[in-house]
């Protein structure tokens, strides 16, 4: 067909390889590379709620200091230290309000769910880690948010880390799961109240973030 103008050839390169999905429980989805086209945006992001909200190394009840460094951001932020766990809607470390979600990580945390057969998931709050090589997160449930009816969706970006993706019971022996920059992980329903943790994270740096894994983790806290 002429055409008078030329037209560039968008379709010229190889395209990426498509989202494929896996399946951990019956409503456990590893959406793999599902944040890749999002990834520069969700990075802008991260940086401005960074720069509003910095990043903290957190006390637990238990008396240890996380080795993950979070902020948050959303109506409501998750904090930690010697009295409890708790999410409230101001920044203990400025006394602000945290920082909005960003409108392309709450575009992503929806599609993602929806994906993963969860329609209609708007989060109120997204908890943020960064984890330098030797950080971990040990073994828990996400129980601390008010509506267990809506799903978790959480977003790795930056060096590969090995999910850990335990069952209902603290004993039950977790699946292990790598996890790329760009991979999504979606729990809900049945599996919401599943044990997870990240083994201490170790390898080859990332090209974009460097030595570090950043994992966003959307919920509907309030
Ligand atoms: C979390 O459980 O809060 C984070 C999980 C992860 O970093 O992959
Ligand atoms: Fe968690």
């Amino acid at each position: 067909m002429p055409s008078a103008t030329a037209t560039p050839d968008l379709f010229a390169a190889e395209p990426p390889p498509s989202p494929s999905t896996a399946w951990l429980g019956p409503q456990t989805a590893v959406l793999r590379g599902f944040a890749l086209p999002a990834a520069g945006l969700l990075l802008d992001g991260i940086a401005r709620i960074a720069a509003q909200a910095p990043w903290r190394r957190m006390q637990t009840p238990g008396g240890y200091t996380m080795s993950v460094a979070v902020t948050n951001c959303g109506a409501f932020g998750w904090t930690s230290d010697r009295r409890g766990y708790r999410y409230g809607a101001v920044d203990p470390l400025t006394g602000h309000p945290w920082p909005a979600l960003p409108p392309a990580l709450l575009q992503l945390a929806g599609e993602a769910a929806a994906a993963a057969g969860f329609g209609g998931f708007v989060p109120d709050a997204c908890l943020v880690n960064c984890y330098a090589p030797g950080a971990r997160l040990s073994l828990h449930q996400d129980r601390d948010e008010r509506d267990f009816g809506a799903p978790i969706v959480s977003v790795s970006l930056g060096m590969r880390a090995t999910f850990l993706f335990g069952g209902l019971a603290r004993a039950d022996k977790p699946v292990p799961v790598p996890l790329e920059h760009g991979d999504v992980v979606v729990w809900g329903g049945v599996d919401r109240l599943r044990f997870h943790g990240v083994r201490p994270l170790h390898g080859a740096p990332h090209p974009v973030l460097g030595e570090r894994r950043i994992n966003l983790t959307f919920r509907r806290a309030g």
